[in-house]
């Protein structure tokens, strides 16, 4: 007689992620944690058995657009009779707790973004109907450890997470109440995810934390166990066979030492691109939001960032109408972004946040007010981003193939500046860096060719 070992019921698993990159990475770590109990990825929301929204806090609208979601779903469970699980994770998760289930009682857990290990327990929990549906205990370290040292990726360009949480405290800012305190992981531990990434065919890691150049973790177990910056985290995944670009998101400006400038200019693998949030050119706002720089202290690192990499891009985020804003500090953010001249920059309207500081402050800034000036900012934005994409026009760039593009026959990729690039040419490209020829350029993407493909075809 033989025994069989019954393979794991096939489930059907739907994950939706909101906010931040951090949520990206998270999101498939929960995937990959539910792979073995035979959960599989579901198209759709309605055919799945457990459906889980990794949610984001950082602005109001972000937080609603979590219970309109919810709303939705659970209309799609009583649909199954009930039988679908629904768990929130993410930054709403930790700030909102129980009163997630308050709110909508068809949610059947919630976890917040240090308990993601114990999903399957939770998971199998819920389907018994017994224990605690609610995990929002802070061990950053502990979910790293238990998180599979496996990892499946799809594409040649994958997320990995080398600090968590943030001990800034930005004024407007929820994340040091949703992620908690800053912890980040060792270099043993991130080269061995770097591995086995590269090991799977990834040839660009973007190192990811909520303040990345904060970053500050044991070195090798070999190297007699100091702590490393940054930089040479970079230097060292550098070395990595496979391994050929590396990106960090996001920075402090208090947090960009001299080595990791030094680094983007030492090291080829560096890509040319920079995000460095700013958030306001005004000293006097810039101090209450607690940011600990003034506009002149941030000119100087991207300054000295230019010196070591001449040709790099930077980025930034801004935020208008925080409270107490005049029409003078907006100008003085207008101001910095034309001396900076940015390659892309984000920029949001002040959204006060139960329980920050600037919730409370005085001044708070008119809806039409913050209207107008986050249109004058996006113009100029706009202004300088076409034309730093219009700037690599005739210029041949290493493109990173990452997928097939919108028409037949099309590919579309990455340049060293995170331009996305569209060009004409063989699937069997996907995966390589290939030299591509920038013949076009929007305010979004460029458009390029490939002169040996294009003359073959003709
Ligand atoms: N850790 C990163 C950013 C995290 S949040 C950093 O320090 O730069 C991403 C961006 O959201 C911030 O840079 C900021 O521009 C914006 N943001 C954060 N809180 C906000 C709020 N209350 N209202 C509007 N925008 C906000
Ligand atoms: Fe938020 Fe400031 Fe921390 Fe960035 S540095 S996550 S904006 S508190
Ligand atoms: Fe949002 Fe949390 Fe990221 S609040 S931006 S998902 S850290």
């Amino acid at each position: 007689m033989t025994t069989e070992i019954p393979a794991p019921e096939k489930k059907r698993l739907y994950i939706k992620t909101y906010g931040c990159q951090m949520n990206v990475y998270d999101s498939e770590r929960m995937r990959d944690v539910l792979a073995p109990l035979g959960y599989a990825p579901s198209e759709t929301a309605e055919d799945a058995d457990l459906v889980v929204l990794n949610t984001c806090h950082i602005r109001e609208k972000a937080t609603e657009k979590v219970y309109s979601e919810l709303g939705k779903i659970k209309k799609m469970k009583e649909a199954t009779g009930g039988k679908m699980t629904i768990a929130v994770a993410g930054c709403v998760a930790q700030a909102e707790g129980a009163e997630i289930m308050r709110r909508q009682p068809a949610v059947d857990l919630v976890l917040g973004p240090q308990a993601y290990h114990k999903l399957p327990e939770m998971v199998a929990r819920a389907s018994r109907a017994v224990g605690d549906r609610l995990e929002t205990e802070f061990d950053t370290l502990e979910k790293f450890d238990a998180l599979p040292k496996t990892r499946e990726v799809d594409g040649p360009s994958a997320f990995l997470s080398v600090q968590e949480g943030c001990d800034k405290f930005c004024t407007f800012c929820v994340v040091p109440y949703t992620r908690g305190a800053e912890v980040s992981r060792t270099v043993d531990d991130i080269t061995l995810e770097a591995r086995a990434l590269a090991a799977q065919g990834v040839r660009e890691i973007t190192l990811l934390g909520q303040n990345v150049n904060a970053w500050h973790g044991a070195a090798p177990s070999l190297e007699g166990g100091a702590e490393w910056s940054l930089g040479a985290l970079c230097r060292h995944i550098a070395k990595i066979g496979g391994v050929e670009r590396i990106r960090y998101t996001t920075s402090h400006p208090r947090d960009m030492d001299e080595d990791l400038i030094a680094a983007h200019g030492d090291t080829p693998a560096m890509m040319p691109y920079l995000h460095l949030p700013v958030q306001s050119g005004s000293d006097a706002i810039l101090k209450a939001m607690n940011r600990g720089h003034t506009a002149e202290h941030y000119l100087k690192i991207i300054e000295q960032v230019r010196a070591a990499r001449p040709d790099i891009a930077l980025a930034s985020d801004f935020i208008v109408g925080f409270p107490g804003e005049r029409e003078q500090d907006f100008e003085d953010t207008m101001e910095l972004v034309r001396a900076v001249n940015y390659a892309s920059a984000y920029s949001f309207k002040y959204s006060p946040r139960p329980g920050t500081p600037a919730a409370d402050m005085f001044g708070q800034v008119p809806e039409d007010v913050k209207d107008e000036r986050l249109q004058r900012l996006q113009a100029l934005i706009r202004e300088q981003q076409t034309a730093f994409n219009a700037s690599k026009i005739g210029q041949t760039l290493p493109i990173l193939v990452t997928g097939k593009g919108r028409l037949d026959g099309q590919l579309h990729g990455r340049s060293p500046y995170l331009q996305a690039v569209h060009f004409d040419g063989a699937e069997s490209l996907m995966g390589q860096i290939v030299d591509v020829e920038i013949v076009g350029a929007s305010l979004n993407s460029l458009t390029g060719r490939l002169p040996a493909y294009a003359e073959a075809r003709a």
